[in-house]
């Protein structure tokens, strides 16, 4: 079965990557084709051409609609087939399936379900982006060789960064340090306060904190794939409020997954912090650590996804620090349970087809 969410928004690119030329994408297991129209706005397709299959990705803009680069079958951003080179009359089966987007954060969203379901007001906020004091680095893409929900897994699960950030954000301290974990209808959070340590490595390149220092995580996941981490530090045995947090060195690590395939994920990153905002320095310092960090993740995950491919296995000994990922495993379940209702009644509920029609 499969394990995606259809009716959620998901970053299908970067703004910057979408263009007045046709650029495709897996998604959700669907090949999609993304390009601008003239007036700059995105539209999507499914990148198929209901004549003989050929990819449109492989064709070419003509104005505001695409080219099929095999028989020259024209689509506009509707789907709907505008001209079919050397005959008159238009099959109404000659369409390709379109996909609402949205544009946002930077980013080209898509909706992969039930287009009347889409609303934009389901897309994660992203906090404190384009407010002033706050630098943003974004546009960072990564592949990651693993079925979405291992990412997940990884992003509510700060034990890991112990281990496998050692060389990055993690450092021992947080070791023995328990993680708490709470849940709303859209999002699991995972987190914890490691109070009176070392500053990890980010912290002593960036902060000029002269002793220890309490840090946090909280680590959001808002479902089915979005993931905010909220870290930062503050001087040791300071009040642990929002306000003391922003006066500290704070950050907000978004991550936006976006299932290609079954054991493939686009992982999207954008970051924000409240240090040295404007300094192209300090951006490329985060590039650098976050793509180290995240590539760290993409390892480990990697080699779980293979041995989990290997052996079939998908339960695993539940640990003490799997709260937080076995909630957010229940929420996405609980959805594709939705999604396969709606998609029952919707067949149940529909008027018979003429060839049904025929035959009844
Ligand atoms: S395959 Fe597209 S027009 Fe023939
Ligand atoms: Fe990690």
């Amino acid at each position: 079965m499969s394990s995606f969410v259809k009716n959620a928004w998901y970053v299908a690119a970067w703004s910057g990557e979408i263009g007045r030329y046709p650029m495709a994408r897996t998604i959700l297991g669907e090949n999609l084709v993304f390009w601008r129209r003239q007036d700059g706005s995105p539209a999507a397709l499914i990148d198929r051409c209901p004549h003989k299959l050929a990819p449109l990705s492989a064709g070419s803009l003509v104005g505001d609609d695409l080219q099929c680069g095999y028989h020259g079958m024209t689509f506009n951003s509707h789907g709907q087939c505008v001209r079919i080179p050397g005959q008159i009359a238009i099959p109404p089966s000659a369409c390709a399936r379109p996909f609402p987007l949205l544009e946002r954060f930077g980013a080209v969203w898509v909706w992969m379900g039930e287009p009347a379901l889409a609303d934009a007001s389901q897309i994660v906020e992203v906090r404190r982006y384009g407010e002033p004091g706050w630098g943003l680095v974004d546009g960072q893409y990564l592949h990651f060789d693993c079925n979405y929900l291992n990412i997940t897994d990884n992003l509510v699960d700060p034990a890991h960064t112990t281990y496998v950030h050692r060389n990055t954000i993690g450092n021992a301290a947080a070791e023995d340090v328990s993680v708490k974990v709470e849940q709303g209808e859209n999002h699991v959070l995972a987190y914890r306060w490691v109070n009176d340590s070392e500053p990890v490595p980010l912290v002593k390149a960036m902060g000029n904190f002269a002793g220890q220092v309490d840090r946090w995580q909280y680590y959001y996941l808002h479902l089915p794939s979005v993931s905010c981490v909220d870290f930062g530090s503050i001087a040791a045995n300071r009040e642990h409020s929002e306000q003391e947090m922003d006066a500290g060195l704070r950050s907000f690590s978004y991550n936006f997954l976006t299932p290609e395939t079954e054991t493939t994920t686009h992982y999207f990153w954008l970051h924000l912090r409240n240090y040295q905002p404007d300094s192209t320095q300090a951006s490329a310092q985060v590039t650098q650590l976050m793509t180290d960090t995240f590539l760290e993740d993409a390892a480990i995950l990697a080699l779980v996804q293979r041995e989990q491919d290997r052996t079939g296995i998908r339960e695993f000994v539940r640990l003490g620090i799997d709260n937080a990922p076995a909630r957010i495993r229940r929420l996405i379940a609980r959805r594709q349970e939705a999604e396969q209702q709606m998609a029952q009644e919707a067949v149940s509920t529909a008027p018979p087809s003429s060839s049904q029609a025929l035959t009844a």
